[in-house]
Parts: C-alpha cells; structure tokens; sequence
C-alpha cells in the first residue's frame, strides 16, 4: 500500500480540468454489452475502477483498444456471461454488469458484490426489479444465477432511489418486449448521461433525471461513440480544497448545474463563487463559517461529499452539523480527522463538528475512497506533515490527484509501499 506525504498551509491557486465522471463511466462501459458492436468512449478516467470494469468486460470476451485519447471496446464475441467472485470483490458495483448481461443474453451469474467500507450495500432492490422483469433469480453458495426466456417490460416502483437499481433496470429492460417504467427512479446526473449514450445506441428512453423514466425496448442497439461527463464528485473535491485552504480554485470543465448543492453550501460558508459558461471559480475566505447539512439523493447534497465537506467544517468558525441520510457507515473518517485535533461527536447518523482554527499534522489512514480524499483535504490545511495511508482507495476515483494539486501549489507526493 502506498501513501501521500502532504506538507500544509497553502493557499491554492490556479485553475484544474476535471476528469471523466467515474460514476457515469462504470454503467456506460457496461452498457457496451448491450450492441454486440463497436462502442467507442471518450473521456473515461483513467482509475482503478475503470480498469477493472474493463478487464471484466475482457475475460467475458470483449475486445478492447485503449489509448489516452479514447477506448474502443468490442461486444460482438462475448461468451462468459459470468463475472467471476474475486473481481466482483475487487469492485462490488460490478454487478453494473448484471443488467447488460441479462438484457442482451437473457443470462447472467454473478456473486453476492459484499459490503464495503461504507456500508451493507445490499442489492435487494436489483433482484427484486429483476424478478418484475420476468428474470428467474437463483441464489447458492452466495452465487446469483439469473435467468430467463424473455424480459417483458413493466412496471417497477423502487422502495428507494438508488443509483445502481435504476441503472440496472434500464440496461435490463433497453431491449426487452414492451415498456418498462422505473417510478421513484434515481435523478442523478450519471443516470442521464447514460440514458445520453444509450439513445445514441437507438434506445428508448424518456424521463431520464426525473422519477419517472419510461423505456421502450427496441430490437437492435447500433454503434456508438460517446464522450463520458465531467466528475461532479472530483469538482465538488477541488471546490473543498479550495475552501479548506482560503484559496482562488479556477475548475474550468465542470458542468455548474450538477454542483448546485455544493456552491449554494460553500456560499452558505461564506466563499465566493462566480460561474461563467463552463467555468466556477471559488475564493474563499481566511476562515469559513459553520452551516448544516443533510445528504440526500440528487438534486440533494450528495453523500459522496459527505466527508470531504466535513472535514472543510472541522476548521470553520462556529459549530456545524452535519446528517448523513444515506449510507449507514460514512462517518468513519472522523477518527483520522480527530487524529489531527478535529473536535467532533457523532450520535448515530449525526456528526456534531466544533471547529478549531488550525489542524495538526500526524500519519492518519483513507478509510475509504471519499474518506481517504477526506483525508488528503485535511492535510492541505493542517500544520506541518500529514501522512496518508492506503492511498490505493483514493486512486479507485480520482485521476492524478496528486498532479492536479501540486498544479495547484500543494506539495503532496505518492510514497511507494508504505
Ligand atoms: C452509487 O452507488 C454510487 N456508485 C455511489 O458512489 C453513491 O454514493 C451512491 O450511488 C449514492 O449516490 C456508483 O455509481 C458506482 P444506491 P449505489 O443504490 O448505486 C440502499 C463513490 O464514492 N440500497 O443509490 O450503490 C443502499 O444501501 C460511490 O463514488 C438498498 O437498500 O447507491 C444505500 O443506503 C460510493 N438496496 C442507498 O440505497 C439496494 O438494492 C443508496 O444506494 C440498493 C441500494
């Protein structure tokens, strides 16, 4: 495992081009499945979970070119139409790759994806839209084996808008007989930057970034060439290192509508935030002011900058609050930041956070991808040398952090197997 040595206490200046959304990504490389063709992505960021969709998609039988300017992948010769138990470990989001699997081939097998750091991750909500769809589910030895003749489009109101539910319901269904209808579907920018990529194949789609999304299926699924969206996780991130360092951050990539929640917050905390087209700037102030915040699904603040945000608060003048209302682990990172003399009490999914004026830096570790950002925030700000472990959690999402926030006038830099 490797670690970022961080040296604190610089403003950031500059501006930083953000990568290809990694959460629009996963399900668009999986919908590559759908075409038995060619489909030809640009913009993916290069991280470790990209490559590990992409070498899954190559052991079921895809053929793919990849150079930094594009990623060319063949569908036409699959012949596994099972994701194998250690690869569904190494990512469980994986079973992405379930609902392309079984709309093209009527056939998928895949493990339980397990936890992660995070929380239970249960995929009830998958199996029991898949099962509406006319999908046979068979579950042994912690093996999902689904099946079926045909899928026959219906309708499907989710208990819960989750991302990966409704992704998996529109791949199942994009080539099924008659409509389907996700109601409570999720509205996430992700959700509608693959239903973009899934029309141009010659789906059917309507609805897409509201809670009703229809899907007509349709016989065939042509070619595509797609450009994957901008990260608005990695821009919220640079926004937060901007603020936790008083610093001038200029994203020039961003799309400004997918971050409303994060501006309008940093606002709240006093930053300045100017947009013009596609470019957000943010000067922030010596010192922020504390505010509240609750996640929600989108367009609510978003989960993924739950602890990112969190650690910003940990130096903010006052006491802030913050209300983690999706995930049931997502406050691990407290222990590290308290590590570095953050003030903080957590009652259940309530995070009381007392902010001090200065961090201290220390060896502290990446308790998990966001987490581990959490982390590497914290060192920005803090005084003297903080040492981040485990960094591998923290390059699952982000490409070139580290490169991108000594551009920035950080001074951070990768320690090899520490
Ligand atoms: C996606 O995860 C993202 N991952 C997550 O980003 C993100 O935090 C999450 O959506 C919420 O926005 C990818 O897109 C690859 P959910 P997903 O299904 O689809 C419960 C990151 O840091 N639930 O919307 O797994 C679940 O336990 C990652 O980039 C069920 O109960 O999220 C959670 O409490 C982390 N049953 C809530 O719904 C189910 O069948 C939201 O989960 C599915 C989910």
């Amino acid at each position: 495992m490797s670690s970022f040595i961080i040296e604190g206490g610089t403003k950031l200046n500059g501006e930083v081009r953000i990568s290809g959304s990694k959460n629009a990504s996963l399900p668009i490389i999986a919908a590559s499945i759908l075409n038995g063709g060619e489909t030809t992505l640009y913009n993916v960021p290069n991280i470790h979970d990209t490559q590990i969709t992409l070498k899954i998609l190559k052991k079921l039988g895809c053929k793919i070119k990849k150079n930094k300017e594009k990623i060319e992948i063949n569908s036409t010769y699959i012949t596994q139409k099972e994701i194998s138990e250690d690869l569904m470990r190494e990512m469980r989001s994986t079973v992405i790759l379930a609902g392309a699997l079984i709309g093209r081939f009527k056939e998928a097998t895949f493990s339980y994806p397990g936890g992660c750091d995070i929380g239970a991750r249960p995929i009830d909500l998958h199996l029991k839209a898949f099962k509406k769809l006319g999908i046979n589910i068979e579950e042994e030895y912690g093996f999902i084996r689904c099946s079926c003749d045909k899928i026959i489009g219906t309708n499907i109101d989710l208990d819960f808008p989750s991302v990966g539910a409704t992704e998996n319901i529109i791949l199942a269904s994009v080539l099924a007989e008659g409509k389907t209808t996700i109601t409570n579907a999720a509205r996430e920018p992700e959700i509608v930057d693959l239903v973009k990529m899934l029309k141009k194949m010659g789906a059917k789609i309507s609805g897409e970034g509201t809670n009703i999304i229809e899907i007509n299926g349709v016989k065939k699924l042509e070619d595509v060439k797609y450009r994957i969206m901008p990260d608005r996780i990695e821009a919220g991130t640079f926004l937060c290192a901007g603020a936790i360092t008083g610093g001038n951050i200029k994203i020039i990539n961003a799309i400004p509508e997918h971050l409303v929640p994060i501006i309008s917050k940093l606002e709240e905390a006093n930053c300045k935030i100017k947009i013009e087209n596609n470019i957000i700037i943010i000067d922030a102030p010596q010192r922020l002011k504390a505010i509240e915040i609750k996640t929600m699904p989108y367009p609510g603040f978003p989960t993924d900058l739950q602890s990112i945000f969190g650690t910003v608060l940990s130096v903010a003048k006052g006491t802030s609050i913050i209300t983690e209302n999706i995930f049931e682990n997502r406050f691990r990172y407290l222990a590290e930041l308290k590590r570095m003399g953050a003030k903080i009490k957590q009652e259940n999914n309530v995070a009381i956070i007392s902010g001090v004026k200065r961090l201290s830096g220390t060896a502290v570790q990446s308790t998990d991808l966001r987490g581990g950002a959490a982390m590497v925030l914290a060192g920005l700000e803090a005084k003297g040398i903080t040492k981040v472990s485990n960094i591998e959690y923290i390059l699952r999402g982000y490409e070139d952090i580290d490169k991108k926030l000594n551009k920035l006038g950080a001074n951070i830099y990768i320690k090899e197997g520490e």
